[in-house]
């Protein structure tokens, strides 16, 4: 088989390297995954505006994201369990996003920890954040990204009840891990990431086991991380985390006009636009069809991120032209992970800015900072 040339080639080969339910814990939205599904396909009804015959020589995709030199407006975004893609998941994602020059951001339900990923890293990388009921628990966790130098905090605000996924179900993940002879034989037959997990070291859940309250191994965090998601959370609590973290601050998961206000009205620095890929409200919109009208409302006073659904570098280009200062790869970077490690998130990136940079020459553009809606043919949203 010749090297993967796209990013679902590289799901391909992690389809058939991670054992199914932890490649379908990636692989999955909630209910009937219409969201899901949405998030990708709204991309393609954009269409781009061919133009020739302008010079495409020294083009560069340099941005900035919340002030950051980044090499592409991409960054990793913050996924839960990525460690089960491969040993030691996170590191490696980490490293790669470093090397490349793009931001990485840690989940507050990472296998390894944030000090894990600091042992590796050279450069800041960025800290997403579950507010849990345990507020003493969550300002530990602050206080840990802050002494690992973390350099943002992207707070998540659309999971504070769990969107159901039928395929975990079916698949019987669960924390503790239930090992039925089904998941033995997927384990089997998926030698390379067996031994790479044997391989490993790191303590699994590093930010809550140890951490919290009474969370001294994986049965206890089941029913702990259960019970700590904070349905009351509101947009006062958010001036606490400001006070306690006193950094650049994003928030993620708003997908409407009035939250995308209210968020600015906390003073933090950008937004997220997301529905967690599709994991969470089944039914909603595909971030990109609500991107405009979000940008419309805050974007003259915060930045506007986006992320679900990105799987080329068109569909990054078409985030840009639509008002994204940045975008967040979720998957493409987990199916890299899977597919081949390290290497295959390098791979992921590479494949996308060579995607990007190509698309963003033929539409007439040099500088990806100049590109806005001018470039699209057929804008529905
Ligand atoms: C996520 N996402 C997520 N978001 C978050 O804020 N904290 C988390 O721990 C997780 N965990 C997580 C696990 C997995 C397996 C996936 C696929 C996603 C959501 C994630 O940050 C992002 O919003 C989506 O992944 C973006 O969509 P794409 O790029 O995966 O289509």
């Amino acid at each position: 088989m010749t090297a993967p040339l796209t990013i679902a080639d590289l799901k391909s080969l992690a389809r058939r390297r991670v054992p199914k339910m932890f490649f379908e814990y990636a692989d999955s939205g909630s209910w009937t995954e219409g969201t899901y599904r949405a998030n990708e396909d709204d991309f393609a009804a954009i269409k781009l505006r061919q133009r020739v015959m302008v010079d495409m020589t020294n083009r560069s995709l340099k941005s900035t994201m919340i002030g950051h030199d980044v090499a592409m407006p991409v960054a990793l975004a913050p996924t839960g369990f990525t460690g089960m893609q491969h040993a030691d998941g996170e590191m490696l994602a980490a490293k790669a996003a470093e090397e490349f020059g793009v931001p990485f951001t840690l989940s507050t339900m990472s296998i390894c920890s944030i000090e894990d990923v600091a042992s590796v890293t050279t450069k800041p990388f960025w800290f997403q954040l579950y507010v849990m009921r345990d507020r003493d628990f969550v300002q530990n966790l602050i206080d840990r990204a802050k002494r690992a130098g973390c350099s943002a905090l992207v707070v998540t605000a659309d999971l504070q009840i769990l969107g159901q996924r039928h395929k975990d179900i079916h698949n019987g993940l669960s924390a503790p891990p239930k090992f039925t002879p089904k998941h033995v034989w997927q384990m089997a037959t998926r030698p390379q990431w067996c031994l790479g997990m044997l391989g490993t070291k790191r303590r699994t859940f590093g930010n809550i086991v140890g951490h919290a309250k009474n969370v001294s191994d994986l049965s206890s965090l089941g029913s702990w991380t259960a019970e700590q998601f904070d349905p009351r959370l509101s947009w006062k609590d958010i001036e606490w985390i400001k006070q306690q973290w006193g950094g650049k601050l994003i928030i993620k998961g708003v997908l409407d006009e009035e939250d995308a206000r209210a968020a600015a009205d906390t003073g933090a620095d950008a937004v997220i636009v997301s529905n967690h890929g599709g994991r969470q409200l089944d039914g909603a919109p595909s971030s990109i069809s609500m991107l405009p009208k979000i940008v419309d409302a805050v974007g003259d006073r915060i930045e506007v991120h986006v992320d679900g659904g990105i799987r080329s570098g068109q569909d990054i280009l078409k985030a840009v032209a639509l008002g994204a200062r940045g975008t967040y790869i979720g998957r493409p970077f987990l199916y890299g992970l899977g597919a081949m490690g390290k290497e295959g998130v390098d791979l992921a990136l590479s494949i996308l800015r060579k995607e990007l940079d190509v698309t963003m020459a033929l539409c007439g553009k040099r500088d990806i900072q100049t590109v806005d809606r001018s470039i699209l043919a057929h804008n529905p949203y």
